[in-house]
């Protein structure tokens, strides 16, 4: 029997990159997986390269909003019945200097990636079974301070350490939460940072192991922690960076 067989994993942001390589690896390892994100087109995309039938759902769902939470887990109840597993991955960059930081552009980010994750959390508890596995995504960019992040980076130490705080909160059910912090990982977000190859060879210069991530790469950790193999694991961060944050690359 595969690994998640009879396992139901909700994975926010699950229409593309690191949401979208989770949702495969899941599927290969039998779970049944729910897709939320914004966008339907991409979702339905999504869905169709997927090519799992009635094992994925896709729910249209913005995560900053309660409402459309409380939506999204009353089809997953009404389907499935239940969670075993989250990964709270969806998130949006946008990155400038300090004094250019306006109220939206703050608003919007820690909507998406503080006020969105904790949601996420919160409103899946009643669906998730005793025993569950929530994993959130943060970044490297909370182990090494780079201009222009400010905003973005405090929401990711803000969810970094919602693994801490929901731990034991969470760790009387036996559910765990854990991290995982992508370095830089080939995906539309990134491609919509590093525009150019001469900024993407920027960003490969940095990383030990002489190559940028995937969006697999991050799904491996992922999978690993909503997985039993981590059933002593919680309240951790797993950081995918090749080496960026930890070594001076040759
Ligand atoms: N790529 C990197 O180098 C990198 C590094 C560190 C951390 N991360 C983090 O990794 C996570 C995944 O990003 P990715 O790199 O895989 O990029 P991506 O392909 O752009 O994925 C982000 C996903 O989040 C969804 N999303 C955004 N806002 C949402 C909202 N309000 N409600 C629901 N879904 C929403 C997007 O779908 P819709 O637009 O359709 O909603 C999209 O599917 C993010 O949290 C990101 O901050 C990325």
């Amino acid at each position: 029997m595969a690994e998640f067989t009879g396992k139901t994993v909700l994975i926010t942001g699950g229409g593309s990159g690191m949401g979208l390589a989770t949702a495969q690896r899941l599927l290969d390892a039998g779970a049944d997986v729910v897709l939320a994100g914004r966008s339907e087109d991409r979702l339905e995309s999504a869905v169709k390269d997927l090519d799992a039938g009635d094992r994925v759902l896709a729910v249209p769902a913005d995560v900053s909003r309660t409402a459309d939470l409380d939506r999204l887990a009353a089809r997953i109840g009404e389907r499935f019945g239940g969670l075993d597993g989250v990964f709270a991955n969806a998130g949006v960059a946008g990155f400038s200097r300090s004094a250019d930081v306006t109220e939206e552009d703050f608003d919007g980010l820690v909507g998406v990636n503080f006020k969105g994750v904790y949601f996420t959390i919160q409103k899946s508890l009643p669906l998730l079974r005793d025993g569950g596995s929530i994993v959130i995504n943060g970044s490297w960019l909370t182990h090494r301070g780079l201009a222009f992040t400010s905003v973005y980076a405090a929401t990711k130490a803000a969810v970094i350490n919602l693994a801490r705080t929901l731990a034991p909160d969470l760790g009387v059910r036996g559910i765990r939460v854990n991290a995982v912090s992508p370095g830089y990982i080939v995906t539309e977000m990134f491609e919509a940072i590093s525009t150019t190859p001469e900024a993407q060879e920027e960003c490969r210069s940095h990383v030990a192991l002489g190559r940028l991530g995937s969006a697999a790469d991050v799904a491996d950790a992922a999978v690993f922690l909503l997985s039993s193999r981590a059933s002593y694991i919680t309240g951790q961060e797993i950081v995918v960076d090749g080496g960026l944050t930890t070594s001076v690359p040759l």
